[in-house]
């Protein structure tokens, strides 16, 4: 596959992890993350955008401006359960995503069991941790791979 460009983004309170209720999302703050994510990229010719915002304006805006990219890999945090505008964000620039979670969602309170991003996407990754990321990594290189025969 030649060098195509994939977005990462992380959603509301991600930036605490490690600190944030590491019981749930484990003790792997988002640097490192994004560092085994970039190298990852790197092997597979992926050139990766990464950001991280507590702001639903901005993820939209973030995705819009890198309409670009051949891939989403997104953990929409909180905003998962309710973002009708991520949702269309995603939709509007018809970009194949991934969704991730790092806690099993349909293991916990039912809120975190219905997803508003879910149906634009090409899958949900959820329940692995900061593997997560990195799944949802190999199930859109593989979709990339697919699509490109
Ligand atoms: C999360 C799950 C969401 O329900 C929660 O609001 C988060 C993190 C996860 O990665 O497990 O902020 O997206």
């Amino acid at each position: 596959m030649s060098s195509v460009k994939v977005v990462v983004i992380h959603g509301p309170n991600l930036n605490l992890l490690g600190e944030r209720e590491p019981h749930i999302y484990g003790k792997k703050g988002l640097d490192s993350i994004n560092t085994d994510l970039t190298d990852y990229a790197t092997e597979n010719s992926i050139i990766l955008a990464v950001m991280q915002s507590n702001s639903e304006g901005a993820i939209i805006d973030f995705i819009q401006e890198n309409r670009d990219a051949k891939g989403i890999i997104i953990n929409p945090g909180a905003y998962t359960h309710t973002s009708i505008a991520i949702r269309d964000a995603i939709a509007s620039v018809k970009i194949p995503a991934v969704e991730v979670h790092l806690s099993n969602v349909h293991a916990r309170e039912e809120f975190r069991r219905h997803s508003m991003i879910a149906p634009v996407c090409l899958g949900q990754i959820s329940g692995f941790g900061a593997n997560s990321y990195l799944l949802a990594m190999t199930a859109l290189i593989n979709h990339l791979r697919e699509q490109e025969r």
